[in-house]
């Protein structure tokens, strides 16, 4: 865990909010513990979002800033609204039609909901790896230098052949320097050229995490990235986000509690209705959830 984005663990040790299902005592709750503070830089500022697919309200007033080089977990049952709030941070959404969004959403203090910005650049900028695996049907060699060739980080071109730019072995270096990163060099340096979809899941999935690297982003969505693998390409996963917490800001869907617990720095708890109902460091949220819906959830007395 970074301990750069811990809040002070001394700042809300007074004045707890007494827990109770009660509605009033609910927003209060989310009034005083959705507002969390943290010593490093915010590298998302989300701001009053609310989504609506046709009149279906899917995410109400939620704000929260995501700090940077840490990693957040967004918690809550099936049909809170996860998904569309990951959705927005790089603005997937508007690939919807019956989406609409509003509110603010700020990367680097920039609104990126703002008119004529480039959804290419931004997309670079903030990747995203998805539940199931999904691998170009191409070779490994080329889904990891897909998205740098498609931005033309690598130019195949003629010209720069003629300039003398060896193309090719730049290639080499940030295949092999992605797919150590997403810790699948050792598995596939030898096989390089094959089929992506022959590896196994877990291996795909780590792929597709080396092709999100591998255009150079600042940010790394996932939405349930290990749900479909086996506990040990589970565990790989895991590792992985926790190294990759280091450089990248990394804000990751779970339906795993455990896992939530054991990779966050800090969790977003969602509950129906599309409400943030709770956010703080991870180890303060599960040993002491402020609302007794959080907690109830947390321990799986519903869900
Ligand atoms: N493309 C869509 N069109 C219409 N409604 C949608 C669409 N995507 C999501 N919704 C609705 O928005 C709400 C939130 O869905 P979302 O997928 O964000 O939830 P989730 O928390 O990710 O759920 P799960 O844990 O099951 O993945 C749900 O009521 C869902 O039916
Ligand atoms: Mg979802």
């Amino acid at each position: 865990m970074s301990e750069t984005t811990k809040p002070s663990e001394t700042d809300r040790s007074t004045d707890q909010p007494a827990r109770t299902t009660n509605g009033e005592t609910d927003e209060r709750i989310r009034a005083e513990w959705c507002d969390y503070e943290f010593d490093g830089r915010a590298k998302l500022a989300v701001e009053d979002l609310d989504v609506y697919y046709g009149d279906d309200h899917a995410l109400d007033g939620v704000s929260m800033e995501i700090p940077e080089n840490s990693v957040t977990a967004l918690v809550g049952p099936s049909g809170c609204g996860k998904s569309t709030f990951l959705r927005c941070l790089n603005r997937m959404n508007d690939r919807i039609k019956a989406a609409s969004v509003e509110g603010s959403v700020r990367l680097d203090g920039e609104e990126i909901y703002r008119d004529r910005v480039d959804l290419v650049e931004l997309r670079k900028r903030v990747g995203m790896v998805f539940q199931s695996p999904n691998p170009f049907p191409k070779s490994i060699r080329e889904n990891v230098a897909y998205g740098p060739r498609k931005h033309g980080d690598i130019d195949t071109g003629l010209l720069s052949n003629l300039l003398g730019r060896s193309d090719e072995s730049e290639e080499e270096a940030l295949v092999e320097r992605s797919l150590r990163q997403a810790a699948l060099w050792e598995e596939v340096n030898d096989r390089l050229d094959d089929n992506a979809l022959g590896l196994s899941g877990g291996q795909q999935q780590r792929l597709c995490i080396a092709r999100a690297l591998a255009t150079d982003p600042e940010v790394i969505l996932m939405d349930e990235p290990a749900s479909a693998l086996d506990p040990i390409a589970t565990a790989k996963i895991e590792d992985l986000i926790h190294d990759l917490s280091t450089e990248y800001t990394v804000v990751i869907v779970t339906h795993n509690m455990q896992q939530a617990a054991r990779i966050s720095d800090q969790t977003a708890v969602f509950l129906t209705g599309g409400k943030l109902v709770e956010y703080g460091d991870t180890d303060r949220l599960f040993e002491e959830p402020q609302s007794q819906r959080v907690e109830d959830y947390i321990t799986g007395k519903f869900g």
